[in-house]
């Protein structure tokens, strides 16, 4: 039943042009869905367009997709300013507007109204719950989490959301068309706050801010204990493999003796504050954890694009 609904899913609305929604409309128009883009005003709209047109260029001339097909992808890719244009035809809308709990409530009760009863409604939340940002909207069950990562063209997951209120049919719709767009969705059953790849990642983040803070290693370092050492297993190893290769019962002997040294402060640190109040913002302000004058901060960016664009040559 699933299957069948997803081949009939042609048009999808994106709600918010910025960072992550244009990128969204690419990835939908790339596989040949309609879209229609919608954002607040036209300069928005324009900057969104010429975003997909500089990040399908770059992708050609890394081999990934074909120069020629760029104006037939952008073809694809309609834009508004007008939420109800946008709701009116779509079978499935994306929101990716600014992070705000009170806008994307008022958002998903406009867009329940203004949809088709059988649409389904997905939020691009980094944390907010589902469920409450579900809560002004008649219809709950067709609401859902699509968190994707940016640059979302380039990064395969997709953590799919259950709400509180989120119907099978919603999610088993939504996580074929992740699939049928090339996407890697996966399943995430309660909609807990950071739902898991963000719980993962801060956590870890949280450990390494704590070494630092605590004087052990330098923040450099800490670094390259990830990129030099385990963080080369990740991409084929997560943790729970890693612990099955190794075994349970080493994992526990390792956990009986270190978890009681880790870091679990429930509040950020004082550290992290302290940087934040006196300006210390990274590559923004050209120092973080790190000096980062311009072209040190350029030069990691593209390191990690060109990366990136090395990996999705393999996908
Ligand atoms: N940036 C990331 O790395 C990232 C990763 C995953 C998820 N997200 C989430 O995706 C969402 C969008 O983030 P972003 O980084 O693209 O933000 P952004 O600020 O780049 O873009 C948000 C866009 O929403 C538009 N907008 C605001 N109010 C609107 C309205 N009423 N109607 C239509 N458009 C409106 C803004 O004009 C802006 O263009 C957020 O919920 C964010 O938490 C971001």
């Amino acid at each position: 039943m699933a299957e069948q609904h997803v081949g009939q899913i042609r048009k999808v609305a994106i709600i918010g042009a910025g960072l992550m929604g244009h990128g969204l409309a690419q990835i939908f128009a790339g596989k040949g869905k309609e879209v229609i883009l919608m954002d607040l005003n036209e300069d928005l709209l324009k900057k969104g367009l010429a975003g997909i047109r500089s990040n399908l260029s770059l992708m050609a001339e890394h081999g990934i997709g074909k120069a020629q097909e760029i104006d037939g992808v952008l073809s694809r890719v309609r834009t508004t300013t007008d939420l109800g244009e946008a709701a009116r035809e779509a079978q499935f809308v994306v929101e990716a507007v600014s992070e705000n709990l009170d806008l994307k409530q008022k958002i998903f009760r406009d867009l329940d109204a203004l949809c088709q009863p059988d649409a389904v409604l997905a939020t691009n939340t980094s944390v907010i719950s589902i469920t409450e940002i579900a809560s002004k909207a008649k219809g709950k069950a067709r609401i859902v989490g699509t968190h994707f990562w940016n640059p979302p063209y380039l990064i395969p997951l997709v953590e799919v959301i259950r709400g509180n209120e989120t119907s099978n049919r919603t999610m088993d719709l939504t996580l074929d068309l992740m699939k049928a767009i090339g996407k890697h969705p996966v399943r995430v059953n309660k909609d807990v706050p950071g739902f898991v790849g963000n719980r993962l990642q801060h956590a870890l983040w949280r450990e390494a801010i704590s070494i630092v803070e605590r004087g052990i290693a330098d923040a450099a370092t800490v670094d390259e204990c990830i990129r030099f050492g385990f963080g080369l297993r990740l991409p084929i190893l997560g943790p729970l493999e890693n612990a099955d290769m190794v075994g349970t019962d080493l994992t526990l002997a390792i956990h009986s003796y270190i978890l009681q040294h880790l870091e679990s402060s429930p509040a950020p640190s004082p550290m992290l504050k302290r940087k934040v109040e006196q300006g210390e913002l990274g590559f923004k302000s050209g120092r973080g954890f790190q000096e980062w004058p311009p072209e040190k901060a350029q030069e990691s960016r593209k390191r990690l694009l060109e990366y990136l664009l090395d990996v999705n040559k393999r996908f």
